[in-house]
């Protein structure tokens, strides 16, 4: 039986990998650092409306989403990127399609997407579906994971480059590009023709600077697009409902088509964004300090542990972290399989994401692992001790 080379090169994922092994030993309680699911509330105002009524008969809606919906999202994004109606807007089955429908949109078979590396794997997944590649811009823990230069960038271009693809706030590094940094990368994708498609899932989950949307970039703006969601800005995985918005209406249009394709996102979750969106500004005020508590019990404690380095993250709730370890695939299954911490009286350990996962090449980010701060304070620091505990035995 013939099953596709295109399905047998997605990558499993690096974030789930080990939790078949995590499934034997249910006597043991595990710290999941290594998953971005929230255990944030998801607020009521959101639930009450998913469990409002549909009618009689579970419709279609239209395929670029609810027009209501889009003019929520319109609106919403107007607040810092003005001058959005509903034509810029298309709604999608997570902040995922949304990056799916950006690259088959933008793609033809063999072409080619630059994106900062390391990278939230599933945008490998992606491409494949695309018929395009990921190509990695190198970036470094020690430089806070900032873009490399023009001249570095423009090695990487070929006659096949269409897209320059960035998360800010970054998953899995925690990083945000200043505005400086992000005019710059825009002028050099403008000269290049590249597009500029920025993953903003995130971009609700900041500690210093709230970071300037790349619908803000008014010199490319008809070369950008940004991905948005309800999942983690609300603590709405579940939800799938994302959004894909670009000022370019000739890319609208395609765009359209694709969600013909699929028929449309699901109404009864649109109406529950709606509900999102139209949360007052004091929800994303609680949101950030929730994140901000966490990441900074996280830091704190993982600062305590020698031979540790790391770069504080800046948004989102990720840090990449860089372990006294050559090899942190074989650790993390350790800590699975092997390590138990039992001074608490029950057997402990924890799970982590370990780093090459998140490079195209493997052999990188060999002694890094991605720590997810999604739980609340107290657990995280014991989280961290364990993990702390885990190292030393390990190390011997
Ligand atoms: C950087 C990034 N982009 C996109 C997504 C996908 O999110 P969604 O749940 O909206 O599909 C995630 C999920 O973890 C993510 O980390």
């Amino acid at each position: 039986m013939h099953l596709s080379e295109r399905a047998r090169s997605i990558q499993e994922s690096a974030i789930r990998k080990l939790d078949a092994a995590v499934n034997r030993f249910p006597e043991v309680h595990f710290h999941r650092m290594n998953i971005g699911q929230p255990d944030v509330p998801t607020p009521a105002a959101v639930l009450a409306a998913l469990a409002a009524a549909d009618g009689p008969v579970l419709a279609y809606g239209p395929a670029s989403g609810l027009l209501e919906c889009r003019d929520a999202a319109a609106a919403f994004h107007s607040r810092t990127s003005p001058g959005l109606t509903r034509e810029h807007v298309v709604v999608t089955q997570g902040g995922s399609e949304a990056l799916l429908f950006a690259m088959v949109a933008l793609c033809d078979p063999g072409d080619e997407i630059l994106v900062p590396e390391p990278y939230y794997t599933n945008y490998n997944g992606f491409a494949t579906f695309a018929g395009a590649r990921v190509v990695p811009v190198p970036t470094h823990l020690d430089q806070g994971f900032a873009i490399p230069e023009d001249d570095v960038l423009d090695t990487l271009v070929t006659p096949r480059t269409r897209i320059f693809l960035f998360a800010n706030p970054g998953n899995p590094t925690g990083a945000v590009y200043g505005a400086d940094q992000l005019r710059r990368v825009a002028a050099w994708a403008k000269r290049r023709g590249l597009w500029l498609v920025a993953d903003e899932v995130y971009r609700a989950i900041w500690f210093n600077e709230p970071p300037l949307s790349a619908l803000n970039l008014k010199d490319h703006e008809d070369h950008v697009i940004i991905v948005d969601s309800t999942s983690k800005t609300f603590s709405a995985c579940g939800l799938r409902v994302g959004f894909l918005i670009s000022r370019n209406l000739t890319l609208m249009e395609r765009v359209e088509r694709l969600g013909q394709a699929r028929l449309g996102p699901q109404p009864r979750g649109q109406r529950a964004a709606i509900a999102a969106l139209n949360l007052p500004d004091s929800y994303y005020e609680e949101v950030r300090h929730i994140y901000r508590a966490r990441v900074d019990a996280m830091m704190d404690a993982l600062a305590q542990i020698p031979g540790v380095s790391f770069h504080r993250p800046e948004g989102a709730f990720y840090s990449m972290v860089r372990l006294p370890v050559p090899d942190t695939e074989r650790f993390a299954r350790w800590l699975v399989e092997e390590f138990r911490d039992t001074t608490s009286g029950r057997p402990e350990s924890v799970v982590v994401a370990p780093g090459p996962g998140f490079y195209a090449d493997p052999s990188k980010g060999r002694d890094e692992i991605r720590l997810a701060a999604v739980r609340e304070e107290s657990q995280l620091r014991r989280a961290v001790a364990v993990l702390g505990a885990g190292l030393q035995a390990y190390r011997g």
